[in-house]
């Protein structure tokens, strides 16, 4: 592909900076290093996802700046460029690339098999239509010459839709009756009660009628997480021309007055996370029994951090950031802004950011599950089985299993609430504070009383109980937001996780959280150089999430190319055959290699 000089860039080529997303002008830079390789310019023109974010006006803004650099030559010239430290185009190519999110929606619109070749053959035509526009409008208005071969699609791509799509169709036939989503009515309540979560809509968005599927946004965009409601003076603001000397410093009750949703405060981060991928009945975010038994797949549980990391995350992490920062005069203030409290007593540079995100992320996700519940119980809804631990009905009749050697919070025999969330929550509790941990502990008894009071629980109590908790834990969340986590606190963290209780254990999920807390603290050791790279702990938190062990895989199907339903099989499979007792045992020789030594007290539940 041949350079020709910025010179050549004239107004004319508008059109087609706007259609493939790439900025006129430079912006002003922090020096920082670069490393990784941007999408080239043939790569953008023949990416599907890419091409067809482009005609969207909330993905198209954004993109100007964002993924393509600070300008024209230096795509085309393949030069590595930041947008500024503070916000690096290597981050951002990864959701051009990779992320899942941005098409969320496509792969869950729901296809009938026979459907699918004409619905294919013209969103083929689309792109290859508008990618050739590109490629010509570069040839003509800039002189670049892109091989015509090079670019467009030579197949569909295979992450573009899949079983997913008749899978979902499956789930619509049962919940709504067999052809219901081909008819406005039926696709209506697919929009209502799915593409809540799986499109980020909004009750009143347009774009999500039934025929307007094949130029639809395909997933979920930038405005939905970066937006605060229909206000876009932010996106001017931001986006001034010395951003460094501005926007950056303002405090973010000031950046949310201006539309822009504050997502450096982490638990409104996982707050917003966990709308999808807990729930939220206020939003219809929510994945009934009926759903699950119709054949959606099992929402996993969710460790904050871990799945940033896989999302794949397109930002920097703040201790990345402090790194990347590190000639800019503002740091420290912008750290004062944004974390306060934290940055002040330990030091943004030797804070631990992650593991303090893994905190925060597991009282936002009790916090999420409690609202949950007591939606339910006061929307009259009570009893839906979703709210349940999914083995305390699924699983084998067996007089000797380790539930019946735990024992029963009340009459043997009746369903629990989901196990996963409280998994992490006592280290949460400990950390902030032994009295007010006592408090919440407290809070949980009756909760889990009012579970086993009667069969599927009083919801009259229940709803109580819990919003006891729940307040109890955003006076937690609050408090924790402003405490830093340093090593030692860390190494502490780390210990106490491997002295998870068997019991603590029982299900998939809930052992899942406590590998990935573990695998979040240790990577974070070593980042931070408190452990080196051959210290056997590393491999050892590894080999926890390994599958071949006790069944227990820590891996997620992130990344645009994976499917869940392809996997499923197999994910059940090992939830199956996952063995608490193998677990327990590796936990116990992770514990000695930190020095645990005898079983110090500690309580779970
Ligand atoms: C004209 C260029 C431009 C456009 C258009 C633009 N941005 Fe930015 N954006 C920037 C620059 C420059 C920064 C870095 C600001 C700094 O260094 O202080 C930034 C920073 C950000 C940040 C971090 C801001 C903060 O205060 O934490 C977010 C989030 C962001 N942009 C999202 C978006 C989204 C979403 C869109 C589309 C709606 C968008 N931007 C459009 C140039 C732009
Ligand atoms: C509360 C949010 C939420 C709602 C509501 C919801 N889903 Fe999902 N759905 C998810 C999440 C999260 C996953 C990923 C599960 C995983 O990671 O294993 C998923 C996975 C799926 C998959 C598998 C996708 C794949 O990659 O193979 C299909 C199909 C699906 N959902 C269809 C539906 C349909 C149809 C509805 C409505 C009847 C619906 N979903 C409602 C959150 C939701
Ligand atoms: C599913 C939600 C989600 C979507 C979709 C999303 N973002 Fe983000 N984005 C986040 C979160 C969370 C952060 C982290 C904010 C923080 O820690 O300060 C973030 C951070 C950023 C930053 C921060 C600056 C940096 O580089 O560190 C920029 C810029 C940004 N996003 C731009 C975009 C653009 C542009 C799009 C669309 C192409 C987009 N985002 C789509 C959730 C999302
Ligand atoms: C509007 C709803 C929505 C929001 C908000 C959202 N997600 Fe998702 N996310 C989904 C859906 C739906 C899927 C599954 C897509 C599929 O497989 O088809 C998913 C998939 C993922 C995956 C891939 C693993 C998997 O189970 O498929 C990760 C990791 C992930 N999300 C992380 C995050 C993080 C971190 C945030 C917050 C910054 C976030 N998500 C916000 C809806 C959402
Ligand atoms: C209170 C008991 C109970 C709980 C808790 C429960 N289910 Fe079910 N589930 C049932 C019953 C009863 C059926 C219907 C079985 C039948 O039709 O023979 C069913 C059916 C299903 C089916 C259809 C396949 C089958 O085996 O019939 C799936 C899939 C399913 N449930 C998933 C889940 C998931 C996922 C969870 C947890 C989020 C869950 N269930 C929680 C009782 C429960």
């Amino acid at each position: 592909m041949k350079l020709f000089a910025q010179r050549l860039i004239t107004a004319a080529s508008l059109g087609f900076m706007a259609t493939c997303g790439i900025a006129q002008d430079g912006i002003a830079q922090d020096a920082a290093p670069v490393q990784d390789k941007a999408p080239t310019l043939v790569e953008r023109l023949s990416d599907p996802v890419y091409m067809s974010w482009m005609s969207h006006n909330d993905v198209k803004t954004c993109v100007k700046c964002h993924l393509a650099g600070p300008n024209v030559g230096e795509i085309i010239g393949d030069v590595q460029s930041n947008l500024t430290a503070f916000s690096r185009r290597k981050e951002m190519d990864l959701w051009v690339l990779k992320d899942k999110h941005t098409i969320a929606r496509r792969r869950v619109e729901p296809f009938d098999p026979s459907r699918t070749e004409a619905e294919l053959k013209s969103l083929m035509e689309q792109l290859d239509t508008m990618a050739g526009n590109a490629a010509r409008q570069l040839q003509d208005k800039l002189g670049i010459e892109i091989d015509s071969d090079q670019v467009g699609l030579t197949k569909f791509p295979k992450e573009w839709i899949g079983e997913s799509n008749f899978l979902s169709r499956r789930i619509c036939d049962k919940l709504w009756g067999e052809g219901s989503s081909e008819t406005e009515e039926g696709y209506g309540k697919f929009r209502e009660n799915c593409l809540t979560c799986h499109g980020g809509y909004q009750g009143d968005d347009t774009g999500f009628e039934l025929d307007s599927t094949a130029q639809a946004k395909i997933g979920i965009g930038c405005l939905y997480c970066h937006q605060q409601g229909d206000n876009p003076k932010w996106i001017a603001d931001h986006a001034a021309p010395n951003p460094e000397q501005n926007w950056r410093l303002l405090p973010a009750e000031v950046k949310s007055t201006a539309g822009m949703r504050d997502l450096a405060n982490t638990a409104k981060q996982a707050d917003l996370c966990f709308d999808c991928h807990v729930g939220n009945r206020s939003k219809n975010m929510f994945v009934t029994h009926e759903m699950y038994a119709a054949g959606h797949p099992p929402i996993p549980s969710i460790e904050l951090h871990t799945f940033c990391g896989e999302m794949p995350q397109h930002w920097q992490t703040p201790s990345q950031l402090h790194d990347s920062l590190s000639a800019s005069p503002t740091r420290d203030a912008y750290f004062t802004v944004n974390y306060p409290g934290v940055s002040e007593i330990v030091g943004a540079g030797k804070t631990y950011w992650n593991t303090r995100k893994m905190l925060l992320g597991a009282l936002v996700a009790r916090k999420k599950t409690l609202d949950l519940i007591t939606e339910t119980a006061n929307a009259h809804t009570w009893g839906d089985y979703s709210l349940y631990d999914c083995a305390s009905c699924h699983h084998e009749l067996d007089s000797d299993s380790l539930r019946q050697q735990r024992g029963f919070p009340g009459a043997p025999g009746r369903p629990r609430q989901h196990e996963w969330s409280t998994a992490l929550l006592n280290i949460a509790l400990e950390f902030d504070q032994p009295e007010s941990a006592a408090q919440a502990k407290q809070a949980e008894s009756k909760l889990t009383a009012a579970f086993a009071a009667e069969p599927f629980g009083d919801p009259n109590r229940v709803a109580k109980t819990a919003t006891a908790l729940a307040d109890e834990l955003e006076k937690t969340i609050a408090a924790v937001e402003k405490k830093p986590v340093d090593a030692a606190v860390a190494m502490n963290l780390l210990q106490k996780l491997a002295q998870t209780p068997k019991n603590a254990l029982l299900t998939y999920d809930a052992a899942r959280q406590v590998v990935w807390a573990i695998q979040t603290i240790v990577d974070e050791m070593k980042s931070e150089g408190a452990l080196q790279p051959d210290d056997p702990i590393l491999q050892a938190a590894i080999d926890l999430g390994d599958a071949s062990v006790s069944g227990l895989s820590s891996a997620l199907p992130s990344g645009r190319k994976e499917f869940i339903y392809a996997t499923l099989k197999g994910d059940l499979e090992r939830r199956e055959n996952y063995n608490p007792a193998k677990l327990k045992q590796q936990l116990t020789q992770f514990g000695k290699l930190l020095g645990v030594t005898q079983n110090a007290k500690l309580s779970v539940r």
